[in-house]
């Protein structure tokens, strides 16, 4: 036996050794929950780097290891932020609609559709293990929190549906917090005492005023733990102009990523401010919903915000560079997906959608929230 066959023989055998260990540790990884899953992949990686040592002179073996790699780069959660908006819809005629005959009264027509939506199925997907957080689950999250939504009406249905979902939708606090949150045109505090959670509603309409918003906080040197933040409609109706939407998202950014103790180069956990670590905030910016043009309610919206238009404004968000998925700070609550997924259905007047669809935002905010802050359930 030659040197070089005896060493092939050697590097066989470890190859072999690598795959008989990465495989089941690989097939054992789907069946973990979300917690081990960190610990997991850190076990996967030091069998890989083993392998990837003992293996240069495979090709094929390499491959395979690259291949493998790529999963495990997956498997870690952060990468799952970038799957969280995908949901599906299943959009059915409600059971009472089954059950109806002409004594009923149809009050509105959006009792008349069951909506169920989940996380869309894929093996990516299942790995990211997202999950429907529960009132208490919600409630261990936001411990001690002070959570800003500030912008237009939508911004409020968002605000509507966390406190839904920390209070209880069907409490008489939540009464009297929906008569409170609707009062037209205004600002909305509340101080949830049982879990220490601040959640300010700051009422914005245009994205100048979330410049206004960013440039308080950084006057008091207090920044809230979660900012939400969305505004377009009311500039596509009443200035209707993509490149001056542009420019006040541009400043926008640059509000955001000057003013807060972190540039996004730097990741969420930014630098030292003196001695003193300064937590950054979590930043989600929360998207315009679909239009739909025939079901508008009034003659000056159906001209105004035509579909041209609005894919006008949706480029300028684009082209703004605010969002995480474009390099930006601010990580997107696609409000645009959710709702030409849940469709017409699932609005009355084709700019309001149904209350499931920011029940499905607040979630999708909760999974990237607990992905963001390294937690697990
Ligand atoms: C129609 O609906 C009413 C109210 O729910 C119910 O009492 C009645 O039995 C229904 N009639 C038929 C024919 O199903
Ligand atoms: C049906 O509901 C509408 C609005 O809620 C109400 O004005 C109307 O009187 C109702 N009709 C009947 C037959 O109950
Ligand atoms: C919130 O956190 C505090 C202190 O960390 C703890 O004592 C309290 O039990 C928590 N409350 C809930 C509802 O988790
Ligand atoms: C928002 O900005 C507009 C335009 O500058 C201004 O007219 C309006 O008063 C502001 N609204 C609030 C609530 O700050
Ligand atoms: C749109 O806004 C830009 C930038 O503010 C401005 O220069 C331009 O004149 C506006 N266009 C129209 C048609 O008003």
């Amino acid at each position: 036996m030659t040197l070089m066959t005896m060493l092939g023989a050697v590097q066989l055998g470890a190859a072999a050794a690598c795959l008989v260990v990465l495989i089941p540790v690989v097939m054992a990884g789907w069946h973990l929950s979300r917690n081990r899953m960190l610990l997991f992949s850190g076990v996967l990686f030091i069998t890989l780097a083993v392998c990837v040592h003992f293996t240069p002179y495979f090709p094929s073996v390499s491959d395979f290891v690259t291949s493998v790699s790529s999963v495990v780069v997956f498997d870690h959660r952060s990468s799952c932020i970038n799957l969280v908006n995908e949901i599906s819809w299943n959009v059915m005629p409600s059971v009472s609609l089954q059950r109806f005959n002409a004594t009923h009264n149809i009050s509105s027509s959006l009792d008349l559709y069951e909506k169920r939506w989940d996380w869309s199925k894929s093996p990516k997907l299942n790995a990211c293990d997202f999950q429907k957080l529960s009132k208490s689950d919600a409630s261990d999250l936001l411990n001690g929190s002070w959570v800003v939504v500030a912008g237009d009406s939508e911004a409020r249905f968002f605000a509507l549906s966390l406190l839904n979902l920390i209070l209880g939708a069907q409490t008489q606090r939540m009464d009297s917090v929906r008569t409170d949150l609707f009062k037209r045109h205004s600002d909305y505090s509340i101080f949830i005492d049982e879990i220490g959670v601040t959640l300010d509603f700051v009422w914005a309409p245009y994205v100048v005023n979330l410049t206004n918003s960013m440039m308080g906080f950084k006057a008091k040197r207090n920044y809230p733990d979660v900012i939400v933040m969305g505004a377009g409609l009311w500039h596509l109706l009443h200035v209707t102009n993509a490149s001056d939407y542009h420019f006040a998202l541009r400043v926008f950014k640059s509000s955001v990523v000057s003013l807060l103790p972190f540039s996004p180069e730097l990741g969420m956990n930014g630098p030292l401010i003196g001695s003193v670590s300064v937590k950054s905030p979590h930043l989600f910016w929360l998207g315009m919903p679909m239009l739909i043009n025939g079901m508008l309610n009034t003659q000056e919206k159906r001209a105004k915000m035509s579909d041209a238009m609005w894919h006008a404004y949706d480029r300028a968000l684009g082209d703004s560079r605010l969002l995480r998925q474009t390099g930006g700070p601010l990580v997107l609550l696609d409000i645009q997906s959710l709702t030409w997924n849940c469709g017409p259905r699932c609005t009355s007047d084709g700019m309001h959608y149904d209350a499931v669809i920011y029940e499905a935002a607040v979630q999708i905010m909760l999974n990237a929230l607990l992905i963001e802050s390294h937690q697990s359930l």
